[in-house]
């Protein structure tokens, strides 16, 4: 009998030049068709749903916690620990998620604030996840690019329950303490720009140093109190980000650019997605990570006819998991079979954007259409030549035209959306200011260039000469 042999997942080995050989790195993905204006409207952010579910959240947090606290040496205090575990070292996952996109919030500080909080409750450094979550959506699942494949072929069925006591957490604290100490590991150096590995050294050493101080505490005061509320909540209350988070891509294909095939969506009931803040939808969050997450269900009912049937609830998910898991484990090359429909990636030929190639005119300025065939916060395509760009109606006075490719990735920004004066990219949530072109928000890092843009008449035209220069690179 012949052994497996393993697969290298690791981000510096063979699998990540073969990766990029076969046009799997940073590649072009399907997407469905998608009215623009519908998805302006989905792509809209506010502040009120996100704050009830934040609060709610730390409400149970605190609640469970003093409920833990009073209940303390009796029977009591085991539900009520592992209430507080799972809204800890579970919840607190799809928080972390939704804030580093920072599309929880329509204001930004609100996200940025909260995202290292839930970082280090998950003993995850805020800026070596940040990068990472950036590079699985650029290159998710493709085996040698994305650094958060979890369930990994060939999978064992018996380890992967395993993960539901917690183990997950201890490689990821012993990461936390190496970075801590200086030694960045070499798949993170792979994906986190060296000018940020400073960071990343001293977050790491404030999050060792609170789980330390919990644990000093619980010694000298002999007493396990500090640590089941600090720290040790990340190990014990694991099993729910386990729980839901296996539903998202574990038995499914890798190395294909269709998230059809690598992710799933599950209906869940309302409980389940207030815990989960929506990730069920989690094709369509791949497919359209600018959507916040409130938003999914009803990007769901617009785009499910070109999707595969998702999976009507979290028992049938959980059954073709585990189905799946072992018939790979016996056999890591079966594929499950995916019902997904026949349609073409709408992803260059979105409705009505991208499809006019507009020409130079004999005085220098190109017409770049009818003012008022744009709205308010609308982002248009505009293609001159084998240029591309992003033309921008920012008020109804205003209009602002930019390079059209994101400069992190090759991304057209005209399928972002158009928040408070910048542009978000569709790919990773990067912005720019609309105005200035500036780079203004990770991971984009390099301005776009503007183009000075006027109404004559009804008509919007441009010379097309670049009126700001580009951003250094590493100034955001
Ligand atoms: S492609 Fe990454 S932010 Fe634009």
């Amino acid at each position: 009998m012949t052994a497996t042999v393993r697969p290298d997942y690791s981000l510096t080995g063979e699998a990540k030049q073969r990766a990029i050989d076969a046009g799997l790195a940073n590649a072009e993905w399907f997407q469905p068709a998608i009215d623009p204006a519908r998805l302006r409207e989905l792509q809209t952010r506010t502040n009120a749903r996100a704050s009830f579910d934040v609060v709610l959240w730390i409400a149970l947090l605190v609640g469970s916690g003093v409920w833990a606290y009073l209940s303390v040496w009796s029977w009591w205090s085991i539900p009520a620990f592992l209430v507080y575990g799972a809204l800890y070292g579970g919840a607190a996952d799809p928080r972390w998620h939704e804030m580093g996109h920072g599309t929880a919030f329509r204001t930004r500080w609100l996200n940025d604030a909260i995202y290292p909080i839930a970082s280090a409750m998950l003993f995850r450094g805020p800026t070596v996840w940040r990068w990472s979550h950036y590079r699985h959506h650029t290159d998710t699942i493709i085996v040698g690019r994305d650094a958060e494949i979890s369930f990994q072929r060939p999978p064992n069925v018996g380890k992967t329950l395993l993960f539901f006591t917690g183990k997950g957490t201890f490689p990821m604290f012993a990461r936390l303490v190496r970075h801590a100490f200086g030694r960045i590991d070499p798949d993170a150096a792979e994906f986190i720009p060296a000018s940020e590995h400073r960071k990343v050294v001293w977050e790491s050493r404030i999050i060792v140093a609170v789980v330390a101080g919990a644990a000093v505490w619980s010694l000298v005061a002999w007493t396990p109190l500090p640590i089941l509320f600090i720290g040790g909540p990340t190990v014990y209350g694991q099993w729910l980000m386990v729980f839901f988070g296996i539903t998202q891509h574990a038995g499914l294909r890798e190395n294909v650019l269709d998230h059809r095939y690598s992710t799933r969506t599950v209906y869940m009931n309302p409980v389940f997605r207030f815990l989960y803040l929506n990730m069920n939808y989690h094709v369509e969050h791949h497919i359209f990570p600018s959507v916040p997450y409130p938003a999914l269900p009803k990007l769901h009912d617009e785009i499910k006819s070109q999707l595969a049937p998702p999976l009507p609830n979290t028992v049938t998910a959980y059954r073709q998991i585990f189905t799946t898991l072992a018939r790979q484990q016996r056999d890591p090359s079966y594929e499950l079979e995916v019902a997904v429909p026949d349609v073409p990636s709408a992803s260059r030929h979105r409705i009505d954007v991208g499809e006019t190639n507009w020409v130079k005119g004999s005085d220098g300025t190109v017409d770049l259409g009818a003012a008022d065939a744009m709205s308010v916060g609308e982002l248009r395509r505009v293609d001159v030549g084998d240029q591309t760009y992003v033309l921008c109606r920012l008020s109804p006075d205003e209009f602002a035209l930019g390079d059209g490719i994101c400069t992190h990735a090759k991304v057209h920004l005209a399928d972002g959306a158009l928040v408070d004066g910048q542009i978000e990219c569709p790919k990773h949530n990067g912005r720019f200011d609309a105005r200035t072109g500036e780079a203004v928000r990770k991971p984009v890092k390099e301005a776009i260039c503007m183009y000075p843009v006027r109404r004559v008449g009804g008509r919007l035209v441009s010379d097309l000469t670049p009126s700001r220069p580009q951003q250094s690179a590493g100034s955001v």
